[in-house]
């Protein structure tokens, strides 16, 4: 076995509108149940031992999607956020938030404030909520905090990857060993660009509402059998 479980899984919680649409429902039913399976497959991550655990629940793009659409998924988030703290307490899980914060609702950035605070001691996983975010917009925005810091031109010169990734957003947060996307599609929609340049991919069919916690064994036992060189060859072989 080369891995473990990972350290940090990032997951794309697509098929949301899939899952309602097959059934004939509207596509806001999907993403009630798609937040039902991120609270089981949290739990599940958290019993397995994963570390960091990031839910991509809204990006930069789904701006696009009707104003029915976006403003029920808000409310989702809103719910979630303000329903959730109980079950972080029971599991000492961390919640953190990735994404441009001045973009969202005022309402929404006070519960996530107030989250972060309210579980900023606990030790167990860490879940980061990454909402409004791209990550185009995240490296852009680290460029942003690291010209403010350091004025000086000649900085650029010698630029580093270290020196953007200590302006990420949560830079702390080691770079997910896994990135899993339900529903079958094969691209990673401007999810960690920059934290997932070594990640493992994992695509399941299954659409998102319908993950359980087997799901997510499956993903990590697949994992688990990975070879990662992370650009490298392994000792003793020629590639
Ligand atoms: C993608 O499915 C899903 C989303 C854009 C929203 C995901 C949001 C939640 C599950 C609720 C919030 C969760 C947390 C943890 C706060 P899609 O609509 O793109 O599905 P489709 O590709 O089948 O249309």
């Amino acid at each position: 076995m080369e891995n473990a479980v990972p350290v940090h899984a990032g997951i794309i919680m697509d098929g949301n509108g899939r899952w309602a649409q097959r059934r004939g429902l509207v596509r806001t039913q999907g993403h009630l149940e798609g937040l039902k399976a991120a609270k089981r497959i949290t739990k599940a991550a958290s019993d397995l031992g994963i570390r960091y655990l990031t839910l991509y629940a809204f990006s930069t793009e789904n701006w696009k999607r009707t104003s029915e659409e976006v403003g029920f998924i808000m409310g989702l988030i809103r719910q979630y956020l303000k329903s959730e703290f109980d079950f972080s307490r029971r599991n000492r899980i961390r919640v953190r938030y990735a994404g441009d914060f001045e973009g969202l609702p005022t309402d929404i950035q006070k519960e996530i404030t107030e989250t972060i605070a309210q579980t900023a001691d606990y030790n167990g996983m860490q879940v980061i909520l990454a909402i409004n975010y791209g990550g185009r917009d995240e490296i852009i925005r680290a460029f942003r905090r690291l010209t403010t810091a350091r004025s000086c031109e000649s900085q650029f010169t010698s630029l580093k990857e270290n020196d953007i990734t200590e302006f990420l957003d949560n830079p702390d947060v080691p770079d997910p060993d896994l990135i899993i996307r339900s529903a079958g599609e094969y691209r990673t929609s401007n999810f960690l660009l920059w934290e997932g340049a070594y990640s493992e991919l994992y695509v399941s069919q299954k659409l998102w509402p319908d993950w359980d916690k087997e799901d997510l064994e499956a993903a990590i036992a697949d994992f688990s059998g990975r070879q990662r060189r992370f650009g490298g060859v392994l000792e003793g072989k020629n590639g």
